[in-house]
């Protein structure tokens, strides 16, 4: 009955749902729920599988830097040093979160369209390897704060190189009227280009891209990556040399049967391809590429477990499984209309021969996981598993009606350990005066 043939999830004997070897039903009882559960296996190898691709096709020439903003704690953040893999951070609690892990600074960069000058001082005294500037009064403020403490900061720009990619309107960025960014048409980002060289405090090292998220197809990063080579080129010729090139993330996963995602390889080898045949064309070397993947690493790793509260049938209508969590560890239906797939963890091997609405604990109508949903017979007292809930669930709850935060559990071969503690109500009252 499980979607997702890989090896994070299964089932056992008993019928009951695992994840990296952990029955769902034991973890549920022994840390509560709603309980996110991510399989460390499953993170790991999402890394090594981008950092495989960028060595078999570009020749190792590039890193692969976790979005953070998709799941972000400290275990995260070690595991991904253990990797070797850089991060995307995009706020001070970001950064922070990863210089307390021990997260290497060197392998930090700092990417959002509106950071506060105590940010940028705390990055560049924390030597993080690079700023990613995505304004020009946000240029001026980076060189001037960098030559106050008598430092030198990495900088790269973010750019819009007008490449539109197909998926939903909340997460596309690339194109024109987007709040991120230079824009390339306009001669925006040349004007900063030119700035940044010959600004104090900053080195110009490279230009960033991100076109949108959950994108299926591999055909716009390519036409990203040629705009990005074309500007690069152009910058040559002003005698302005760019070393590095990221082409942000966005890579698709599979929430349900009706997402086919492109394998991890093909992107990197088609894009290494289109890189390196500009670069020829335009007679300059290959540059350092960075890619940020965040969703294709947290979210196939990550599922949500649920108690079951009610079993609400309006006849004709629609039947409304009520779970202990909803909108404030998931976000999602509410803001985008994400599908997910449900499993009654404890009737894994059972047919889904119900389709239902699953419905949040909060006083909202929208506070929903999902409508439409096949499901096994779910009654008060079943544990529902929402899959794929890795990324943008933890990372976007919030504190409506007073819920505190899940707990958050890894689980490698089986055995499992606290990554994330649960929130208490003395916790969700704690900075009230
Ligand atoms: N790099 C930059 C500059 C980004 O803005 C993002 C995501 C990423 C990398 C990672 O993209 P990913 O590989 O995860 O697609 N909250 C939305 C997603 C927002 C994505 C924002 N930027 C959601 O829940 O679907």
């Amino acid at each position: 009955m499980i979607i997702m043939s890989n090896e994070t999830l299964s089932v056992n004997e008993q019928g009951h749902l695992t994840i990296g070897g952990a029955d769902t039903t034991d973890l549920a009882a022994q840390y509560g729920t709603p309980l996110y559960v991510y399989d460390e296996t499953a993170v790991r190898s999402a890394v090594r599988s981008f950092k495989a691709s960028i060595d078999e096709n570009y020749g190792g020439r590039g890193m692969v830097c976790y979005a953070s903003k998709a799941f972000c704690c400290k275990e995260m953040c070690r595991i991904m040093a253990e990797e070797g893999a850089g991060l995307d951070t995009v706020s001070g609690g970001e950064i922070y979160t990863a210089l307390a892990a021990g997260f290497p600074a060197d392998r930090i960069y700092f990417t959002s369209n509106n950071k506060f000058d105590e940010e940028i001082a705390y990055a560049i005294d924390n030597r993080i390897r690079c700023i990613v500037c995505d304004n020009i009064e946000e240029l001026y403020r980076i060189s001037s704060i960098a030559v106050s403490k008598g430092a030198q900061i990495n900088v790269m720009l973010r750019l819009k190189p007008g490449v539109e990619a197909h998926t939903f309107e909340a997460v596309m960025t690339g194109q024109i009227d987007s709040k991120f960014g230079f824009a390339i048409e306009t001669g925006e980002a040349l004007e900063a280009a030119r700035k940044a060289a010959s600004l104090d405090g900053i080195k110009l090292v490279g230009v960033h891209c991100h076109i949108g998220s959950q994108i299926h197809d591999i055909s716009p990063f390519e036409k990203a990556a040629e705009v990005m080579l074309d500007f690069i080129a152009k910058l040559r010729d002003e005698g302005i040399i760019i070393s590095d090139l990221s082409l942000g993330g966005g890579f698709g996963i599979k929430y349900t049967d009706k997402d086919i995602p492109v394998p991890y390889g093909e992107y990197m080898k088609r894009v290494s391809a289109k890189v390196k045949e500009c670069c020829a064309a335009h007679g300059i070397d290959v540059p350092y590429i960075t890619i940020e993947p965040g969703r294709s690493i947290a979210a196939p790793a990550g599922i949500t477990l649920y108690t079951v509260g009610s079993r609400k049938i309006i006849p004709g209508i629609r039947t409304y499984i009520g779970i202990d969590g909803g909108m404030p560890d998931n976000p999602r239906y509410a803001l985008y209309k994400s599908e997910y797939t449900a499993e009654v963890a404890n009737k894994a091997d059972a047919p889904k021969d119900e389709i239902v609405t699953i419905a949040g604990r909060t006083c909202e109508s929208g506070d929903l996981i999902g409508e439409n949903m096949p499901l096994q017979h779910a009654e008060a007292g079943d544990i529902v598993a929402i899959l794929a809930t890795g990324a943008y669930n933890y990372s976007m709850a919030s504190h409506y009606n007073r819920v505190p935060n899940a707990a958050v559990v890894m689980v490698k071969d089986g055995q499992s350990r606290v990554i994330v503690r649960r929130e208490t109500w003395e916790d969700v009252a704690r900075n009230d005066v």
